[in-house]
């Protein structure tokens, strides 16, 4: 993968920055900071690493970046800033004390790598209190609005899969049925592009009803045809528990012993594949590049294969839809 970067503005209004991660970690936000660092420093602009996402900006922890903090990092899963969920952040008043501190510290400008939640934070943030923020989207759900591809869905979708043929050597060895349940709170883009690449006969995402009756329909049709083992590879939706649920149901309805594997957050961990890595390079320079120039409201996102800003107007609280019948395709492929 090679992304084409426009020409944005080069100029550099901005004397500091600070960066942060915050929500779920994703591998490849280690890449993003470190493209933070760097560029910011090579434009002589002083960087500012804050731990914790907000919480670690409420507690006014500021750290001086150098070219050699973020060294050796890009190949590392987690964030070497760590993350946080810091519910204390919904609050107003909480925020204008965040942007107080950030203009204590003479940082005028700063670069949020996160999901959604984290972009509603920082746009508040500067809505209120008239301070620059970007963000950029990392994730491993890929559920960011008005971009193509978040940082860690890539590396996610690859655990994913390769836990899933392992589970088929044994699913096979035994004729037996497999549920795995998978991450994505509100959307099934890491169940559909695993179930699709890991051969799974059905994929259940919160964007589409299913019945009990049709997953039954397609083990027994397979088994009809010679299959002695199935995959179902089942997005977890609001609640873990999901896979449970649905073999439970098969049971009442005769199937022997459908087993159930969450893969839970092995999924968010491990090293950043090499689209993440470049994924979070890219993205996290030219937030930077954008930034220190002026721009800001918005975060740095892909849109076919191009770096594009998208203003936080177009990207908080929407929904980005799954690709129409990939559901559909992927039983088909799997029949
Ligand atoms: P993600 O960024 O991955 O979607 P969360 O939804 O957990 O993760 O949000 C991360 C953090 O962003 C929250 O812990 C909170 O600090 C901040 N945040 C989320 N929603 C809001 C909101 N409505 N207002 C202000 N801050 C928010
Ligand atoms: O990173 C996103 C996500 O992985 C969701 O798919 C999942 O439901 C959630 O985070 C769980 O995260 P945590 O255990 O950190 O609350």
């Amino acid at each position: 993968m090679m992304l084409e970067l426009p020409k944005f503005p080069t100029s550099v209004k901005l004397k500091s920055i600070a960066v942060l991660t915050s929500g779920g970690d994703a591998p490849g936000m280690n890449a993003a900071v470190r493209a933070v660092v760097r560029y910011g420093l090579a434009k002589g602009v002083s960087v500012y690493g804050i731990p914790k996402g907000y919480s670690g900006l409420l507690e006014g922890q500021f750290n001086p970046m150098t070219l050699s903090s973020v060294a050796n990092i890009i190949q590392k899963g987690g964030t070497i800033l760590k993350t946080d969920r810091c519910p204390a952040f919904m609050k107003k008043s909480v925020r204008k004390e965040a942007a107080n501190l950030l203009r204590r510290h003479g940082i005028d400008g700063l670069v949020v790598i996160g999901g959604d939640g984290s972009f509603t934070g920082a746009s508040l943030l500067e809505a209120e209190n008239r301070f620059p923020t970007m963000g950029v989207p990392g994730t491993i759900d890929n559920d960011i609005a008005e971009t193509d591809d978040t940082i860690g869905f890539d590396t996610a979708v690859n655990t994913a899969i390769d836990a899933i043929d392992r589970i088929r050597d044994t699913a096979s060895s035994h004729d037996r049925t497999f549920l795995v349940e998978v991450m994505g709170r509100n959307s099934g883009w890491i169940a559909l592009s695993t179930g699709i690449g890991g051969g799974a006969e059905t994929i259940i995402v919160p964007e589409e009803p299913y019945t009990i009756r049709k997953i039954d329909e397609t083990i027994r049709r397979g088994l009809e045809r010679g299959k002695s083992s199935s995959i179902i590879v089942v997005a977890e939706g609001k609640t873990s528990g999901r896979g449970r649920e649905i073999a439970e149901a098969l049971i009442k309805l005769g199937h022997l012993e459908p087993k159930v594997c969450t893969l839970g957050h092995i999924q968010r961990g491990g090293a950043p594949s090499a689209h993440d890595r470049m994924l979070g390079s890219f993205l996290g320079a030219t937030a930077t590049q954008l930034l220190i120039a002026g721009k800001s409201k918005g975060m740095v996102g892909v849109k076919n294969n191009r770096v594009v800003y998208v203003p936080y107007s177009r990207v908080i609280g929407k929904k980005k839809a799954l690709p129409a019948n990939a559901t559909h395709l992927a039983s088909i492929l799997a029949s």
